[in-house]
């Protein structure tokens, strides 16, 4: 089938390539010259793994081109839409510019019977809006969200837990297209939904917010843990072997961050105020709000460890991006507090495996070193704070002779206290005695 993606970044970079592995002939567009350069040869502009080898290999079959030229999406059937919908600057809704521009710009050159399928989170009634444009000219429009997760993006593309579809009630044609294109997303037996266009966005938005609950639940948990001389990662093992609640996605620690969690949250309480429905979400100003008390909190737990001052302090930092196997920082709790410490005055010196360049970018005054030893050199404090596999098979034994003062915190609970107090060390952690 021949596919057109409007919008390379990290969602259609990701999709262009799936789909172009899955059989299909596929053209990424983008507006951005450089990044469609790179794309082109087989470059991500982002640390996703398996995505080079993707691309290399798609491109190479020839089943993939990357263009700037909009009229190259004439002739194929199914146009995606994958742009990004960033958090307005001035309010907590969901910026809409590059959707409505992408539809602008597809629209002359649909032919009746093609089908625009929506990929990107917008907020619920968008694309009930935009589909009169798409109808005028004889296309129909369809709302497939998007669940992926960077560092298993293209696994979470190729093999999804489910699909959702938004259609018109009858439209069938849209359906049958959509099956075509995962027909062998399909054939793993993957379950779809088939859905309305409001149903399809909601799915979106509350699928996010849950996850995002479920953090806040396991740190308001930490936080009672910490006046109680608890264990939260004993506590979350022990809720967790409950199947209704589950043992994923309640790690205490930092909290959330990304592109993704952090401005859907918040997008979904500002439509659902627009539609008179505040009330029903409130609970997610709370989520929120528990979320960015954790990054206070490690700010707060340095200063103790420090014996009270944080000014002058040396402090190394491992771990900048919002979670592991990323280069992404964007709303980044590690970052932020490896800011907000150097902002108070502490000689901060921050690495990570893979985001010192995008951490750069959003934070050029703060120090950035290679390696987690050059990071601990004479350290008063050594901060975990992105869960790297690297960092979590750290033997004390690397760091004994390099810091000044034996002092770690695990603000992703993801080394064995036991280890570390054996080897000396004081070990501290988010929700941990
Ligand atoms: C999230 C969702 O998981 C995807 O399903 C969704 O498609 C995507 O957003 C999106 O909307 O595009 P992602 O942002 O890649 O994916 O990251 P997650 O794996 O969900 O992690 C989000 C944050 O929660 C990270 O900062 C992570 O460190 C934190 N987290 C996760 C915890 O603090 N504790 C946990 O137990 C799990």
């Amino acid at each position: 089938m021949k596919i057109s993606v409007i919008g390379c970044g990290y969602l259609g970079a990701v999709h262009a390539s799936s789909l172009a592995k899955l059989g299909h002939e596929v053209v990424g567009i983008d507006i951005d010259q450089v990044k469609v350069d790179s794309l082109a040869s087989a470059h991500a502009p982002f640390y996703e793994p398996g995505l080079p080898e993707l691309l290399a290999e798609t491109l190479a079959a020839g089943t993939l081109e990357f263009t700037t030229d909009m009229s190259r999406a004439q002739g194929a059937t199914v146009h995606f839409i994958a742009v990004g919908t960033p958090q307005q600057e001035d309010s907590n809704a969901a910026d809409l510019r590059f959707v409505e521009a992408a539809l602008d710009a597809i629209v002359p050159y649909l032919t009746p019977g093609d089908v625009v399928v929506g990929k990107s989170t917008v907020p619920v009634g968008t694309a009930e809006r935009l589909a009169v444009q798409i109808e005028a000219v004889g296309a129909q429009l369809a709302w497939n969200p998007e669940f992926l997760r960077e560092g298993y993006a293209v696994k979470d593309t190729i093999s999804p837990d489910r699909l959702v579809y938004g259609v018109r009630s009858g439209d069938e044609h849209s359906v049958a297209l959509l099956d075509e294109v995962y027909a062998s997303v399909l054939a793993q037996g993957i379950p779809r939904v088939i859905t309305d266009f409001a149903t399809a966005e909601l799915v979106k938005v509350a699928a996010n917010a849950f996850l995002a609950t479920k953090i806040s639940f396991i740190n308001a948990m930490a936080e009672v843990a910490e006046v109680t001389g608890a264990d939260v990662t004993q506590l979350a093992d022990a809720i967790g072997y409950d199947q209704r609640i589950g043992r994923r996605f309640l790690n205490a620690g930092l909290g959330f961050g990304g592109g993704c969690l952090p401005k859907d949250i918040r997008g979904f309480m500002a439509r659902a105020s627009e539609l008179g429905a505040g009330d029903a979400l409130n609970f997610l100003g709370e989520v929120d709000a528990i979320n960015l008390r954790r990054r206070e909190r490690m700010v707060d737990l340095c200063r103790e460890v420090l014996g009270g001052t944080i000014e002058g302090a040396r402090v190394a930092v491992l771990g900048l991006a919002f979670k592991p196997d990323s280069d992404d920082v964007r709303d980044s709790p590690a970052l932020d507090v490896a800011a907000r410490l150097a902002e108070l005055g502490a000689d901060v010196r921050a690495t990570d495996p893979q985001a010192i360049e995008t951490s750069r970018r959003l934070r050029p005054g703060l120090n950035y070193v290679d390696s987690a030893r050059e990071a601990a050199k004479d350290a008063d404090v050594v901060l975990v704070l992105t869960e790297w596999r690297e960092y979590r098979a750290i033997d004390p034994s690397e760091l004994d002779s390099v810091v000044s003062v034996r002092a770690i915190l695990d603000g992703r609970n993801c080394l064995d206290p036991v280890q570390w107090r054996e080897a000396g060390w004081t070990y501290r952690a988010l929700g941990r005695p």
